[in-house]
């Protein structure tokens, strides 16, 4: 794969005014999701709400991807039709989520690092021949009392370019997302500067196993107050805190950062998003990556009824798709 292909997929992805819809969760993450709105968790069910989600008219018109789970990426529309290809045919670019999620890091109470290196490289093939073009692993980095420590962030970073990689070789273009959780008391100052720590040494690792920046999307969380912190921060202090963060540590050369909604409000999700973009010219183009900023209000609505709403749900999920599409060009408004 040359380099050119890959950087051509990653500009596609963050074309102006479109951004990427995750529905990459895991059996575990869906069967969470579905049960909070009391949906039964079936591989049928699993079908039919993917099916809602890429069939929705127009999606294409704001969004130029979105990440599949190895469950989904086999599935096809109740008619038959392969859902990687329902989305070609919409203009969709089908990614893959490929890591095997966080698992205890030896040693480290309260840390995490992300498994799937191993037989990942003929993993990816097997995508490249269902039809993905982009992949995508987190790694998970908690805050709290004397973490994350310096061995965890590294551990997570040399699998995040090792994966990136393996990617590379593989003609798939690696998103690489390194969220830093919002879950805790720290203060927002706290999560700039771990978010800055975390990203340098990702970008010091990706040197380092030669992944070509030109071919990399990065998936960024936003920096943010902890949850349990009881702070409010203002809209203009979140985005200027984490482009300020961002352009302090990611080089230029990069084609695109999307960001995670990481359990935002839908509306702060694409009000942030939004004054980032209006603060710019920024170096890259700034998106959207959004999973639950993206579904929760439609999955609400599917779950009241599962024949007769998915028309709503749809438009519900077309409506954030464009209020999305909007911010990542620094033109939305609350009343658009
Ligand atoms: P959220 O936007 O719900 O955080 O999910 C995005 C995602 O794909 C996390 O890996």
């Amino acid at each position: 794969m040359s380099i050119e292909q890959l950087a051509e997929t990653a500009q596609a992805m963050v074309a102006a005014g479109k951004g990427i819809i995750a529905i990459d969760e895991s059996n575990n993450t869906i069967k969470k999701r579905f049960d909070g709105v009391g949906i039964a968790d079936s591989e049928e069910n699993r079908r039919a709400y993917r099916e809602l989600l890429l069939t929705t008219p127009k999606l294409g018109d704001y969004i130029s991807g979105a990440i599949l789970y190895d469950e989904t990426i086999r599935q096809s529309t109740k008619a038959g039709v392969p859902f990687t290809k329902v989305m070609l045919d919409n203009g969709i670019i089908p990614g893959i989520k490929v890591d095997k999620g966080p698992q205890p890091l030896a040693g480290f109470p309260g840390e995490v690092v992300t498994e799937g290196l191993d037989g990942l490289r003929e993993r990816l093939q097997e995508y490249y021949k269902l039809g993905a073009r982009f992949a995508k692993w987190r790694a998970v980095i908690n805050i709290g009392d004397d973490i994350p420590s310096g061995t965890c962030i590294e551990a997570n970073s040399h699998a995040l370019a090792r994966y990136a990689a393996l990617c590379q070789e593989a003609g798939l273009v690696p998103m690489v997302e390194p969220e830093v959780i919002m879950d805790g008391a720290h203060d927002i100052e706290t999560c700039y500067e771990v978010s800055e720590v975390v990203l340098r040494s990702l970008f010091d690792a990706l040197y380092q196993q030669s992944v070509m920046l030109e071919g990399t999307i990065l998936k960024a969380s936003m920096v943010l107050p902890g949850k349990d912190s009881g702070e409010q921060a203002s809209v203009e202090e979140v985005a200027e805190s984490t482009l300020m963060c961002l352009k302090s540590t990611v080089p230029a050369i990069l084609p695109g950062i999307v960001f995670l909604s990481g359990g935002q409000s839908d509306e702060d999700a694409t009000a942030h998003l939004d004054a980032m973009n209006r603060m710019g010219p920024n170096p890259w183009p700034l998106s959207f990556s959004y999973g639950r900023a993206m579904q929760s209000a439609a999955l609400k609505l599917w779950s009241q009824d599962l024949v007769n709403n998915v028309g709503k749900a749809q438009q519900t999920v077309f409506a954030r798709a464009r209020d999305n599409g909007l911010a990542a060009l620094g033109q939305w408004s609350q009343s658009s």
